[in-house]
């Protein structure tokens, strides 16, 4: 749909950025905090441990009055766990809770929502060993988790997230270091689904329990969600698209909003046999949560085929392929980032238009961004034309997405600060703010303002009117 007038962006809409506490903190095992499943990992070769990171937990400070500078109405953040709770379960550590009370003192101080992601990949470790996820009991470590920080945090935290990227965790959990298979398991679809399942239960548990706390607050889901073409036009390949995007992105949507199984996912774990097993209350738990928001990591879309049989990619292990389902494919109109992702800010729409088309709720975009190597030059500048490029295409697609009707809240890129990435390293940069370390060298960690920085003060500034490169 083509628009002749452009509205302005909503008035106190949510503009900020995004960060996790394992990926950003630093200070893994210090006043107390216990090791989580990050902390305990096999590090990927060539890549920095986390034990440092950006070091925000001493720098948090600075951080923050970056982001003021910047102007940001919110930051998104993630509590670690284990730094609230050492054991995962049991004691908590009073410094782990003074900490998180400093970091959101310190965003109010100059108007900025927290917006607190409860759960991003990073597992107590004590907990791993106790089963994670497998273990039905996972649902009231969670639960217990949410309510200490519903009590600590509640009077001043309006926005709260559930778990980040719960569908990467169940296609990608390896890759990213939290997939925890008890041993011997002969089944691990099922296994893995039946983890998912507790994930479901406990979020929704969460969510009421917010609600019944905290009548003000407002809770949602976060998953990674990006619309899955088909590779061609031909039918098949149609029907291998609403197969990916049944596994990829609505079984977590639909069961966050409507307390329900997708049917095809449904029909596909009873085919493989592996249906989660349900408690006795799973069911009325699972309806009784409902989001007050649709919170969502959009950086690319996905492409996808007809898989012609069981057999053909039984020695595949990308979750791309589902034999029987789809098989991943190259879209061939998009161009790359230099770490392979692709470019699809069109695409960013078009899953705008679909998630709130399936669920009429407020949406906030969680995470968004571009990874590059960035350089500092040596009078302590960095020219990211690329990434203004990339943010400003994105933010274009979502203005003409609320034109089209969607109900926008918010808009929160990877990421605020420089962090270690998933699985990339500290060379894969994502922030406004520069951090000076490299990947095993800890350099002084003093932060820089890139060309985005100043970029993106502008774009908030004016509401998103603005979004023209000032540097070229
Ligand atoms: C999201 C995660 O999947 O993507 C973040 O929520 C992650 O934790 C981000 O860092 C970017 O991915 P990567 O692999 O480039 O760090």
């Amino acid at each position: 749909m083509l628009h002749k007038n452009i509205t302005a962006f909503p008035e106190n809409f949510l503009w900020g950025a995004s960060t996790s506490a394992y990926q950003v903190e630093g200070a893994s095992l210090e006043d107390g905090k216990g090791p989580s499943c990050q902390d305990v990992k096999e590090i990927p070769k060539g890549t920095s441990d986390l034990r440092v990171c950006a070091d925000q937990y001493h720098r948090y400070k600075e951080d923050i009055a970056l982001m003021a500078e910047m102007g940001f109405k919110t930051y998104r953040f993630s509590v670690s766990w284990s730094r609230i709770l050492p054991d995962g379960t049991g004691a908590v550590n009073p410094k782990g809770i003074a900490y998180y009370n400093r970091l959101i003192d310190e965003c109010l101080k100059y108007g900025i929502e927290p917006l607190v992601t409860m759960f991003h990949f990073d597992m107590p470790a004590s907990l791993d060993r106790r089963g994670s996820w497998s273990n039905r009991e996972s649902v009231d470590w969670f639960v217990n988790f949410a309510k200490i920080l519903f009590e600590n945090y509640g009077d001043r935290v309006k926005y709260w997230l559930t778990i980040n990227e719960q569908n990467m965790l169940t296609l990608f959990g390896p890759t990213i270091g939290t997939l925890m298979i008890p041993e011997g398991t002969k089944n691990v679809l099922k296994e893995t689904y039946q983890q998912n399942h507790h994930m479901l239960v406990a979020q929704a548990k969460a969510m009421a329990l917010c609600h019944e706390m905290l009548p003000e607050a407002k809770i949602g889901p976060a998953p990674n969600i990006s619309l899955v073409y088909p590779a061609t036009c031909k039918p098949k390949d149609i029907l291998a698209a609403q197969n990916f995007n049944a596994l990829r992105n609505w079984l977590y949507l639909d069961m966050a909003v409507y307390g329900r199984y997708n049917d095809l996912v449904w029909a596909y774990l009873k085919e493989h046999d592996a249906l989660p097993q349900f408690a006795e209350e799973d069911e009325e738990i699972l309806k009784s949560g409902h989001p007050d928001f649709i919170g969502f990591n959009y950086y690319n879309s996905t492409t996808c085929q007809w898989s012609d049989s069981f057999e053909a990619l039984k020695d595949s292990s990308s979750p791309l392929d589902v034999a029987g389902m789809f098989e991943g494919a190259k879209n061939p109109y998009l161009p790359v980032t230099e770490f392979n992702w692709e470019i699809d800010p069109d695409g960013f729409r078009a899953t705008i238009r679909e998630v709130y088309s399936r669920y009429h709720l407020p949406m906030v975009i969680t995470e968004n961004g571009l990874g590059a190597y960035d350089k500092l030059t040596e009078d302590g500048k960095v020219h990211d034309p690329y990434r203004i490029d990339f943010l400003r295409r994105h933010i274009e697609q979502m203005r003409l997405a609320i034109e089209d009707g969607c109900d926008m809240m918010g808009y929160c890129p990877w990421s605020a600060v420089d962090l270690i990435s998933t699985h990339e390293g500290m060379v894969k940069r994502y922030g406004f703010i520069y951090v000076d370390r490299d990947e095993f060298n800890l350099k002084t960690l003093d932060r820089y303002r890139k060309d985005s920085f100043y970029w993106y003060k502008k774009v908030i500034a004016s509401n998103g009117k603005d979004l023209d490169n000032c540097f070229t």
